[in-house]
């Protein structure tokens, strides 16, 4: 098994503290059933003294690892040698200044911009942590993977499989539960795809107790290196910011995997004195799966410095569990009611001083309907973070000249259906697909023209209306 001096593994409960060789395959710590977080003996490794020297490795780009938008900040993620790092070219992405969509949310011109994620090679931001996963499990030799999946995460383990043939993907997702995009990446890119009679949740369950069975790697963000690999999403937001922290990181919140990369990313910033402020972290839940609101905005569950009330959670799954409740939302990909990384979660929220909010799926098709208009698509799940950092606007938490960042989690071609429901002309099937979950109306639904194939009529629709 492979040993790494400077690198660890450490449970995140400071009464526990228990730590293991990087060499380990654990989704818990052995000793207390809590998270784990990979730690580093920093003293002893190469740090920057400032931020702005890890653009070096930008210039020596030719070389594969200096080319990934995670590997070139390896020197904050130094737990694997150089050459077990498997890299496909994640982390290609753009922070980009969107004033359309600033009005929008009720930000003054030049104060928000949009971290797209979706521009990564399997579509959103979970190459940056599969990047790092995968190359976990290449290091310790596995030859199978597996994960449960809303389905961004499958879609990313399959293709990391496919490209590189290192393992096999195996990939469990409810039932009907993923959007067509996602699956038809699965498939294509060859993955074993069980499909469980069930939701997120229950095949997260299940995912853990047949890898842990069967002895096949779990990527879920449970495994903490892939969260390493998503703290890079804040570093290269910080150098599109010229390494100026912004007052605020709006993220969509499902498993949690991504807002707890991002507090870590900055606790580690500011113990090695590489930034002397942190922005406040906003997470944004839609209303149909909102267990972190619930328990972080209405009963108050907090970290504490590591002695979190979290008998909160528990309480709050047995209501589910009694009434039967089970999340709903056009946002796919954050339907998700028992999220992995709940204590992960509330350490980043105390750390960045944060706040969590919800929206319906009215606002968050709303809100990406503005974001695609205002240039670059995205898939409903990431658009609740602009349609978050609009009501943190209206209720004056975000002020109109704050600097913002919302996270595009996912690409716009992602989910062609709730997209296509949201423009279209046809009544029924805004119904099926958008009515039935309470979306009343397309507000801002650009709506395709039909025309008889003739061309006065073709060139009379077009002088109508343009
Ligand atoms: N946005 C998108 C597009 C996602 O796919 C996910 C999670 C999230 C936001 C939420 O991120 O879990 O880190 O809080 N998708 C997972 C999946 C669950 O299986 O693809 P999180």
């Amino acid at each position: 098994m492979p040993s790494n001096d400077v690198a660890f593994q450490r449970c995140i409960s400071p009464a526990c503290g228990a730590t293991y060789d990087v060499g380990q395959v654990l989704v818990s710590c052995p000793e207390c059933g809590n998270l784990l977080d990979v730690a580093y003996d920093w003293d002893r490794l190469p740090i920057p003294k400032q931020l702005s020297e890890l653009e070096e490795k930008w210039r020596l780009r030719s070389e594969p690892l200096n080319f990934s938008g995670v590997w070139r900040f390896r020197d904050l993620l130094p737990f694997a040698p150089d050459e077990k790092i498997v890299s496909v070219g994640e982390g290609q992405t753009i922070l980009q200044q969107a004033n359309f969509v600033a009005e929008y949310a009720g930000l003054r011109p030049g104060k928000l911009f949009l971290q797209y994620e979706g521009m990564n090679p399997s579509g959103s931001f979970k190459d940056n942590g599969m990047s790092a996963a995968f190359t976990h499990a290449h290091l310790i030799g596995a030859k199978r993977a597996a994960c449960a999946s809303t389905g961004n995460t499958s879609a990313s383990l399959a293709m990391y499989c496919s490209v590189t043939q290192l393992m096999k993907a195996i990939i469990f997702v409810g039932s009907g539960k993923i959007a067509y995009g996602k699956l038809s990446q699965a498939l294509e890119y060859g993955a074993l795809t069980v499909q469980i009679a069930g939701d997120f949740d229950d095949a997260m369950a299940r995912v853990k107790e047949v890898s842990s069975k069967l002895g096949v790697y779990l990527v879920n963000s449970v495994n903490p290196f892939r969260l390493e690999g998503q703290k890079t999403i804040m570093f290269r937001v910080l150098e599109a910011l010229r390494w100026e922290v912004p007052d605020w990181i709006v993220v969509p919140g499902g498993n949690l995997g991504n807002s707890s990369a991002f507090g870590k990313a900055f606790i580690e910033l500011k113990e090695l004195g590489l930034i002397d402020r942190v922005p406040r972290l906003a997470i944004i839940n839609a209303s149909g799966a909102d267990t972190l609101y619930e328990l972080y905005e209405k009963r108050n569950l907090r970290w504490r410095q590591g002695d979190p009330n979290a008998e909160l959670a528990c309480y709050y799954y047995d209501e589910l569990d009694e009434q039967q409740r089970k999340a709903s939302t056009i946002a796919s990909a954050i339907e998700i009611n028992r999220p992995v990384n709940l204590n992960k979660c509330i350490r980043a929220l105390e750390f960045c001083d944060g706040v969590v909010r919800k929206v319906n799926d009215q606002q968050i098709l709303d809100a990406k309907a503005r974001v695609g208009a205002g240039g670059i698509g995205c898939e409903p799940a990431s658009a609740a973070s602009v349609a978050g950092a609009k009501i943190l606007c209206e209720e004056g938490i975000i002020g109109a000249d704050e600097r913002v960042v919302c996270i595009l989690t996912g690409h716009q071609l992602k989910d062609p259906t709730a997209t296509v429901a949201y423009h279209t002309t046809d009544q029924a099937q805004f119904n099926e697909v958008l009515g039935s979950r309470g979306v009343q109306r397309a507000s801002f639904a650009n709506r395709a023209v039909a025309v008889q194939n003739d061309l006065d009529e073709i060139i009379r629709a077009i002088q109508l209306y343009s």
